[in-house]
């Protein structure tokens, strides 16, 4: 132990030897015994503080700038400084780059009378300074490697800014396009949701935490936050024992079985209890159930909420609520620093659960070596020459180039020409070089993004002509701000339609500017913002050939252009290498393997709209009268389904085989399926496996997906793709939060979407 504890005095260290001896003996809540020496570190240390300076451990501050949330009463520097000082901060969020970390970190060490280190949290989401695609765009790639090598980065250049904890990722599904947030997850389904939340966490941390270019990860928003109420940002949410257990904790439990050190807890209530304050998921489940060993933050200010919610009278009753359920730190609460140490002293709180909580977040600081030395992150050279390197943005090309998905290609209007084709590319994102930077992009610079113009000028011989056409809104959009949108000014149209005359081909870019999802940025409407369905039609009026990029956060309603428009990209907000990789699809460089994550609708009610939907009793219409489940105004159906995804190319399924042969108790059911590139084209596609349990005790959705596989075929190349599933993954959570198995009867589908109708069956016994 390199830390101060060292400095005490001589006289502490035998006691803390002693006491090092003694703990060897605990055991965990499941009689595991807990004598790894880091329990030991851990505990030794918590017998030397004082319950102030363990209240400390569980005290996140913001730093000095940067604030992503609302600023809480007693967030002044001056306090903060203060409370540094004393040694009753445990870490901070918000504080980045080596002489900024340094600083904070040197008051921690030097000036405290422990000298514990702090943790230092960021928003590392996609990305720090070089920005891949937004998590949302990169799940459509269900590329598992290139998902984690993304993290991987974003972890190498924010450790080498001082940082080694990021609230990442965010592993909420979510069946609602209205809720901005979206952008930061995996999309709607549990199981795509379980294997990116593994992949991110694994490229975060990587095998070795203590290595200075590992951070710890955070599963957030623990739980149930992707389900607020008409998709309203900080909403309530209600919802039943088999919908959290089945659909919403899966990313998480998988998150917390390969080792992720953090949870974040969310905004929202379950079913009347503000989630910070939850027993029943923070210790119940979580730390009892899947006996996660790591800490839990509060999301910014979270226990305050509590109060807010009406939940709690005042900070003590907050405060007494958060931690007693195992809310194990706070973020720029301030209620913790100021409540729980007296809360302890009048006897209303146990002291076991602040030392259960210190020793926690302790725990996760002896793992990122943080006591061996507190200034690991600290190397202004590595800082320098590590930050935006070359190779980084080589990847964020890789990856942004597997994220795009593309939705429609009539008469295979793209891949366009790369001479001899005039082409005019229109609309307010098309020159965008700050929007395709996407939300969570706190360390980049502004204005960085290589942008459509100019990723498509270093691809082309052609004739290329450029016009915004019209603002997408007024003023300046940021992290903070609220856009006002243009609804009035129309100035720019005509020479827009004038271009698109004189062309043969025109891309527009439309969607939503980056800062019109994320946080806060929930919608009603999912229709393209503002002017531009008004531009995207008058153009098709002088010219039907039309490839439409989307750029935006989330799924749109874009009903008119789907039936109009002969082309549509959904290119997301990529990051930094917007341009370049946008500009390959659309040149043919690279043929588009994106599926998409999560359902676009029809329209906003339809809403929610996913593709594992419970089938009712009315799915049909038997009779051919108007008594089943259906709206009298528009189709059940969405405009494009879950997992779908097309190619320059096509590839045809076959000869799908199910081998129950073998099958009985922990022996596997094994599925192939043949698959040709029938294309002119090489190509990657995305074979996905789904089930339906046809008669189960709880009613099971019509479709689920249990496997997919990237594979990549040259033109008339077959292959076959096996899948295999054991007895164990065909089962699901009750009401009570068990898994159980039922023997029954199975559905199996394989093919290129979620409406595959490529089936099998078999039977389990
Ligand atoms: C609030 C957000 O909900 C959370 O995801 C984020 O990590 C924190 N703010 C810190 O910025």
């Amino acid at each position: 132990m390199n830390l101060k504890i060292i400095k005490i005095s001589t006289f502490v260290l035998p006691l803390i030897l002693l006491s090092m001896f003694i703990t060897n003996l605990k055991l965990d809540s499941k009689n595991h015994p807990m004598n790894d020496s880091i329990t030991q570190k851990v505990d030794s240390l918590l017998q030397i503080m004082t319950i102030e300076e363990k209240v400390g451990q569980m005290n996140l501050y913001n730093g000095f700038w940067d604030a992503t949330g609302p600023v809480p009463e007693g967030g002044d520097a001056k306090t903060k400084y203060d409370h540094l000082r004393k040694g009753w901060v445990g870490g901070m969020l918000n504080v980045r780059g080596v002489k900024n970390v340094r600083g904070v970190q040197k008051i921690a060490v030097e000036e405290t009378r422990l000298g514990i280190p702090l943790i230092i949290g960021f928003d590392v989401i996609h990305g720090y300074k070089t920005i891949s695609p937004i998590p949302l765009a990169e799940s459509a790639s269900w590329d598992l490697e290139a998902i984690e090598n993304s993290a991987r980065i974003a972890a190498t250049e924010a450790s080498a800014a001082g940082i080694n904890w990021t609230f990442a990722p965010m592993v909420d599904i979510s069946r609602d396009p209205r809720w901005g947030r979206v952008m930061e997850g995996a999309g709607e389904d549990p199981f795509l949701g379980s294997k990116i939340a593994i992949a991110r966490v694994k490229g975060f941390q990587g095998e070795d935490l203590s290595q200075p270019n590992t951070i710890a990860a955070c599963a957030k928003h623990f739980a149930a936050y992707g389900f607020v109420e008409s998709g309203r940002e900080y909403n309530t949410v209600d919802m039943s024992n088999v919908k959290l257990f089945n659909t919403v904790l899966p990313p998480f439990k998988a998150a917390a079985e390969n080792g992720v050190r953090t949870f974040m807890n969310s905004f929202n209530d379950l079913n009347g209890i503000p989630v910070s304050g939850s027993k029943f998921l923070q210790r119940d489940i979580l730390k009892d159930k899947w006996n996660f060993n790591g800490f839990v933050v509060s999301d910014w200010a979270s226990i305050n909420e509590i109060i807010y919610w009406g939940h709690a009278k005042n900070k003590k009753e907050a405060a007494f609520i958060a931690s007693t359920a195992g809310s194990d730190m706070d973020m720029e609460g301030h209620v913790y620093v100021q409540e729980l140490a007296e809360l302890v002293k009048a006897g209303q709180i146990d002291e076991a659960i602040i030392d259960e909580a210190a020793g926690r977040i302790l725990r996760v600081k002896f793992e990122l070596g943080l006591f061996d030395n507190p200034y690991k992150y600290c190397n202004e050279e590595r800082e320098k020459s590590i930050i935006g390197q070359a190779s980084h943005h080589e990847a964020a090309l890789d990856i942004a180039k597997k994220s795009i998905v593309l939705l429609k290609n009539e008469n295979n209007i793209l891949p366009l020409k790369k001479e001899g084709q005039k082409i005019a590319l229109i609309g307010p994102l098309a020159n965008d070089k700050n929007s395709p930077l996407g939300s969570w992009r706190l360390a980049s610079e502004d204005n960085s993004a290589v942008s459509i113009l100019e990723g498509m000028e270093a691809y082309t011989k052609n004739e290329l002509s450029y016009a915004k056409g019209i603002e997408l809104f007024k003023g300046q959009a940021t992290f903070r701000n609220q856009v006002e949108i243009n609804k009035g000014d129309r100035q720019g149209i005509e020479e827009a339609l004038n271009i698109a005359k004189d062309s043969d081909v025109v891309v527009m870019v439309l969607g939503e500017h980056g800062f019109q999802s994320g946080e806060a940025r929930s919608r009603t409407e999912l229709n393209l913002p503002g002017l531009q369905q008004e531009l995207l039609e008058a153009i098709y009026h002088v010219n039907k050939n039309i490839v439409l990029v989307l750029q935006n956060g989330r799924p749109l309603a874009i009903e008119w252009a789907a039936e109009h428009i002969p082309a549509i990209i959904e290119g997301w907000q990529l990051g930094s290498e917007t341009g370049n990789a946008i500009a390959q699809v659309l040149y043919g460089d690279y043929n588009p393997s994106g599926k998409l994550p999560m359902t676009f609708p029809r329209n906003v009610g339809q809403i929610p709209i996913y593709y594992n939907y419970n089938n009712t009793g009315r799915a049909t219409n038997r009779e051919g009268n108007v008594f089943w489940s259906h709206y009298i105004d528009k189709e059940n159906s969405p405009l494009y389904p879950f997992g779908h995804g097309l190619s320059y190319t096509t590839f045809k399924y076959s000869d799908l085989k199910v081998d129950t042969s073998n099958y009985g108790k922990n022996i596997k059911v094994e599925i192939s399926v043949d698959i040709t590139n029938s294309g002119k084209r090489k190509g990657k596609e995305v074979a996905q496996l789904y089930i339906r349990d046809k008669v189960a005790s709880i009613v099971r959705p019509i479709k689920e997906l249990k496997g997919f596989e990237l594979v990549e075929l040259d033109t008339n190349q077959t292959i076959t793709v096996s899948f295999s599933l054991t007895a164990n993954e065909l089962g699901f959570y009750n009401n009570d939060g068990n898994y159980i198995i039922e023997p029954g009867d199975f559905d199996v589908f394989v093919g290129g979407s979620s409406v595959t109708e490529i089936k099998s069956e078999f039977t389990l016994k």
